[in-house]
């Protein structure tokens, strides 16, 4: 039988070396906050240069990366990985605009948000692959959007299922590598990117205050609860998980 290391070894990441794009705000801060807790190497990757103060704040690096221009993603996977091994992605920079009426939908509307959603965090999984051995990780942050299609928010919902493909298809190419993919499925979270744009949201019939507890357990979505999930899928209590989609929202979707 094989000997397992003990719990507090295996979600001990120190000598791990982690990129986290949006690193800076929300879901991504939680993130990179608690993969240093647990002794990662973290990059935050941000284009709002102000995230410089967090990646300090919580002794991690700051790359300004744009995830959407391959230059910048490709300097930030260099930076994050040392020029070598790259253990640790979190794909998480995404947009959320309030897409509106199906009607109103433009196709620039659609192109800009699959350019940022699906083909930059398609990009940023395929460089931080080429610089991951076996024993590395790919989280890609989807939505329960991806899995409940919601009146108004059409192409976010069409983006955030096109991460569940992404990531099924590339656990299953880089699995014999050893490395694991997997994704989150986020359901409402506060963060200041979901509050700024309540106004909006209320015209597409979605009431933030009200869905951030709106799940069966009536906890207020944190986004420290994503990031508990992701510190799991990366760590090796998560050894035998590729190609998992795992949803996080209090039942929300249940
Ligand atoms: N908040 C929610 O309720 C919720 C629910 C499900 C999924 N998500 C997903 O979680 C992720 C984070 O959401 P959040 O609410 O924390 O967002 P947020 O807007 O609060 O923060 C996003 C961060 O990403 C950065 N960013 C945006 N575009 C970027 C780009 N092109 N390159 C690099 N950095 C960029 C921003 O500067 C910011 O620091 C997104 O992918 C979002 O779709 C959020």
């Amino acid at each position: 039988m094989t000997t397992f290391p003990s719990i507090s070894e295996m979600i001990d990441l120190a000598g791990k070396r982690a990129l986290v794009t949006g690193g800076g705000k929300g879901i991504g801060a939680a993130i990179s906050k608690r993969l240093v807790e647990a002794g990662a190497s973290v990059t935050i990757a941000d284009i709002d240069p102000d995230m410089s103060e967090v990646a300090n704040e919580l002794s991690a690096t700051f790359a300004l990366c744009d995830i959407t221009i391959p230059e910048q993603l490709e300097a930030a996977v260099r930076l994050a990985s040392d020029e070598s091994n790259l253990d640790i992605l979190v794909n998480n920079a995404g947009i959320y605009p309030p897409t509106g009426r199906i009607a109103e939908v433009s196709d620039e509307f659609v192109s800009k948000m699959l350019d940022i959603n699906v083909r930059a965090q398609f990009s940023a999984a395929r460089e931080a692959a080429n610089c991951m051995s076996s024993g590395g990780s790919i989280i890609n942050i989807s939505s329960i959007a991806a899995i409940r299609g919601g009146a108004s928010i059409s192409a976010y919902s069409a983006s955030k299922a096109a991460i569940i493909g992404l990531t099924q298809a590339f656990a299953n190419e880089l699995g014999p590598k050893g490395i694991r993919v997997n994704a989150i499925a986020p359901g409402i979270i506060e963060t200041e990117g979901l509050v700024q744009q309540k106004e909006a949201l209320k015209e597409g019939g979605i009431d933030v205050f009200a869905a951030i507890t709106a799940n069966p357990l009536r906890l207020p979505g944190e986004a420290d609860y994503i990031a508990r999930a992701c510190l799991f899928l990366t760590s090796e209590l998560a050894d035998f998980i590729t190609g998992h989609i795992l949803v996080v929202d209090g039942g929300s979707t249940a």
